[in-house]
């Protein structure tokens, strides 16, 4: 390495200044060739009426620098304060979120003393695009989106990181059973690219029974690759499970940048007692040292942080009679690892990252040649009721009028009722609500414009359609799902 790498910092608030400053002190004493930028983020921003509690400098900087080392930041509850890391993954495309969780037996209890997972986390796609809609007086639906350029990218890094760091196996978890297509497809993608990787074994579960074993068995585990929702609770389990919530770093990796910090928050709780335990934030900065490609540095302050763990140097999170020898404040772990510097753990396994760089670089999906799609009908989805009648919701009476305004090449073929098909061939008594899935499929391809006269007809009929979803083919295969019972 030659000359020194810009990063963007924030000292965040709570603990945040107090570990961000020893963490920079190891750091510095490590070896690490650092050209820091301070940039403002959190509550200062916040009070003063910023509610992205992010200032307008900060973006040119991480601009510039692509990497941004940050300390934990309170997030004040309500008065419409956004996260910042939402903003931030967002704003930057940060779509990996990367966290190794080790087990530091018996230094921090934990039943599971061989833990050694590292969970890849789609980050920017799922349920969290937080595309909400109330449709009807009792339903409420959220979108999911899954993208295959933004699986692709997922997938690929991890088995490029699990390539990287020598990891023999990868699990994918998703629920495909049920969401065949969106979670379908990122099974999919997660088969097509392991057979890229074949020194790697690729396995896949169902996210259930996934959860339950990375609880019960964590050790059966190595990276563990998983879409936004369901990565965001197994990482949870994971670290609670490996006793070292406390101890974990995160990071967080884009095309253009990449975020790394502690998993915890900014304790209040402690805040400026000087007592806090720097070790989350510190490996989030060893991580951005691999990414950095300064390995050499990372290596030694990692494994001089293992040695001072293994000491017994600890700080009162994780202090244990017995077991610690030293009952350290913030500063005095700092010292620690840096005295230790040079040193390697004895009983604890000791890293190596000379092998190049073990935080791989952000990879673009392929470009697919686009299907021959086709228009070949409508979901109509209507608020229906008739009260009326003495039976308010019989999908047979809500037939027969959507069977008047259906056209002669786009008819009626079914009605669902969350998600469950109920005519024509009902499924005997079941509870209907007032949001009905209505499906008028023609036989060949057809015009948008038969959609927009279907609508039309409706209306005049004063009927509530709420949304519409079209049907397509690709290639002549079909892209939407049939309903249960069809
Ligand atoms: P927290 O992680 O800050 O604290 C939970 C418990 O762990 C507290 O008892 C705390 O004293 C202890 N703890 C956490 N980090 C510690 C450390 N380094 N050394 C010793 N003890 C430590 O979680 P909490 O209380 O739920 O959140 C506090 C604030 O932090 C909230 O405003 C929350 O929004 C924010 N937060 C920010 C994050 C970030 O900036 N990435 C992540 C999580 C929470
Ligand atoms: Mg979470």
């Amino acid at each position: 390495m030659s000359g020194k790498s810009p990063i963007t910092i924030a000292y965040g608030d709570g603990i945040g200044p107090e570990i961000m400053k020893a963490c920079l002190e190891i750091l510095e004493a490590g070896g690490a060739q650092l050209e820091l930028d301070e940039i403002k983020v959190g509550k200062e921003l916040f009070l003063a009426g910023n509610t992205s509690g992010i200032e307008p400098r900060a973006w040119e900087s991480l601009e510039r620098t692509g990497v941004f080392y940050k300390a934990p930041i309170t997030t004040p509850q309500g008065g419409g304060y956004k996260s910042i890391n939402v903003t931030m993954r967002k704003r930057l495309g940060l779509y990996a979120n990367v966290r190794p969780v080790r087990a530091y037996y018996p230094y921090a209890q934990t039943k599971f003393t061989s833990l050694d997972i590292v969970i890849v986390r789609e980050n920017e796609e799922d349920l969290y695009a937080g595309i909400e809609h109330r449709q009807t007086e009792e339903v409420y639906q959220t979108l999911k989106l899954i993208t295959r350029p933004g699986s692709e990218k997922i997938v690929r890094y991890a088995f490029e990181y699990a390539r990287a760091n020598a990891r023999r196996k990868v699990t994918c978890f998703t629920k495909d059973n049920i969401m065949k297509m969106t979670d379908g497809l990122f099974h999919q993608i997660f088969d097509e690219i392991a057979a890229e990787y074949p020194e790697i074994q690729a396995e896949h579960m169902i996210i259930d029974i996934g959860a339950a074993k990375t609880a019960s068995r964590p050790e059966l585990f190595d990276v563990i690759l998983t879409p936004n929702l369901y990565g965001d609770i197994v990482s949870d389990i994971v670290a609670e499970v490996s006793g070292s919530i406390g101890l974990a770093g995160s990071a967080n990796i884009g095309q253009r940048a990449a975020m790394f910090e502690a998993v915890h928050g900014s304790a209040p709780d402690i805040a400026g007692q000087g007592i806090a335990n720097p070790s989350g934030l510190l490996l989030a900065g060893v991580m951005m040292l691999i990414h950095l490609g300064q390995n050499e540095a990372a290596e030694r302050i990692h494994n001089a942080w293992l040695r001072t763990i293994e000491d017994g140097i600890h700080t009162r999170d994780i202090y244990k009679s017995g077991s610690s020898r030293q009952r350290a404040n913030t500063h005095g772990f700092a010292m620690g690892v840096i005295e230790r510097l040079g040193q390697r753990p004895l009983s604890l396994k000791p890293v190596s990252y000379a092998g190049g760089n073990t935080m791989p670089r952000a990879i673009a999906g392929k470009v697919v040649a686009p299907s021959k799609k086709e228009l070949v009908g409508v979901d109509v989805f209507f608020d229906w009721e008739d009260l009326k009648a003495a039976k308010p919701r019989d999908p047979a009476a809500l037939a027969k009028r959507l069977e008047a305004v259906a056209l002669v090449e786009l008819p009626l073929e079914s009605i669902g009722n969350r998600g469950l098909a109920v005519w024509p061939n009902a499924p005997g008594e079941v509870f209907c609500t007032d949001h009905w899935r209505c499906r008028f499929k023609a036989d060949g391809a057809i015009p948008h414009h038969a959609i927009v006269e279907l609508l039309a007809r409706a209306a005049e009929a004063g009927l509530d359609f709420i949304k519409t979803e079209n049907l397509y083919t690709f290639d002549g295969e079909i892209g939407y799902s049939l309903g249960q019972g069809e």
